[in-house]
């Protein structure tokens, strides 16, 4: 594997260069950003909880690479994550979605209750030492914004540390009012690494070069990218006769005509913050050069549900597909080793990138 010498990134980005090509290649790599990237992150929890009877909910975190069985809790109003795995022997307590008064592994019958702690268990009655702590459902950290709930498998960083910047400069957005809208959602699966993918995502250098109709929407000198400690934001200006914000007085952006809000939470969650509403983006990892791209869409109250959303970020998303794969055979050459950033315009993947390096390295 590559040397932590090789992976610094220069904090400098008037000097830095990226991080070698092998990182989109090498699968130790590939391996350990799972352990050391994604394991101590914060996620997404992308079940769809559609059915208000339901109060339970199984699912897989990153499915496809992390794999961790999980689930979702719900008793009266208050929600959980636990581990899915049963204590006794490992089989997965629950595996449909329901309202269940318990929670009861099908193979041997141990019962825990809403709050994942142990209940009962058949023939154990001459076990000594049990039950201990050890015999609850682990839990895991639970944290919400407006519909998104978000949990992480070992946080290396808080949830607040990730998503105050957001909060406070869009304390006037109504994320609580968002409202899931499965017909103008979807998932595109691209023979690409993730970090390739998120790399795109973090610079709005290509959009002139690349979206046609993405740039005569925005005003390309005024396009800007704001640093924070585990997020980044990219701010769209609107041209003339595109919607914008109306944002009330007080705050940092009134007055100012923004398009969107693009915002990337470390290391793979994107959230594109219209006026209609918001478009989720969660990259997931399904193998070391392969990758799942969830598009989940959230709209507002008064928006009405129209195609041409969706239409408009599926045109963006081939653009970006298409030119992020050419990337993908490119950074595998014999002749490309690594590249600069522009220091003005490539802020947000030097973010990305020295992020990437520290969780990997340290
Ligand atoms: S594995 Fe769950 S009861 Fe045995
Ligand atoms: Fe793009």
């Amino acid at each position: 594997m590559l040397s932590e010498k090789k992976l610094h990134v220069d904090p400098d980005i008037t000097r830095a260069s990226t991080l070698p090509s092998s990182v989109y290649s090498d699968p130790e790599i590939y391996h350990r950003a799972l352990e050391r990237v994604f394991v101590p992150s914060w996620q997404v929890i992308e079940v769809d909880l559609l059915d208000g009877q339901f109060n339970v909910f199984p699912f897989k975190l990153l499915a496809g690479s992390l794999d961790e069985p999980l689930v979702l809790v719900r008793e009266d109003e208050d929600w959980n994550c636990f581990s899915n795995v049963c204590t006794h022997r490992g089989n997965i307590v629950t595996t449909r979605a329901g309202h269940y008064a318990n929670l009861v592994c099908g193979y041997h019958g141990k019962c825990f209750d809403l709050k994942g702690r142990f209940k009962s268990m058949p023939a154990f009655e001459s076990a000594k030492d049990f039950p201990s702590d050890r015999d609850h459902l682990a839990q895991l950290p639970l944290e919400s914004l407006g519909p998104f709930k978000f949990t992480s498998i070992a946080p290396r960083y808080t949830f607040k540390a990730t998503l105050q910047p957001m909060l406070d400069r869009m304390s006037w957005f109504a994320f609580d009012k968002l409202i899931y809208e499965p017909s103008l959602s979807t998932r595109y699966v691209v023979d690409v690494h993730w970090a390739l993918y998120c790399e795109n995502y973090l610079e709005g250098f290509h959009i002139p070069f690349v979206h046609e109709q993405l740039n005569r929407s925005l005003k390309f000198s005024e396009y800007e990218t704001f640093i924070y400690p585990y997020c980044n934001l990219q701010l769209g200006v609107a041209r003339e006769s595109e919607p914008y914000f109306d944002i009330p007085t007080g705050h940092e952006d009134a007055g100012r005509k923004i398009l969107a809000y693009y915002w990337w939470l470390f290391p793979n969650t994107m959230l594109n913050i219209y006026t209609w509403g918001i478009s989720l983006n969660i990259v997931k990892p399904l193998g070391n050069g392969q990758t799942e791209i969830l598009f989940k869409t959230y709209l507002l109250p008064e928006t009405k549900k129209s195609s041409n959303i969706s239409a408009t970020l599926d045109q963006t998303e081939m653009e970006d597909e298409a030119i992020v794969k050419n990337v993908q055979i490119g950074v595998k050459s014999r002749f490309y080793k690594q590249g600069r950033f522009s220091p003005t315009m490539e802020k947000g993947v030097h973010h990305f990138q020295q992020l990437y390096s520290h969780f990997l390295t340290t």
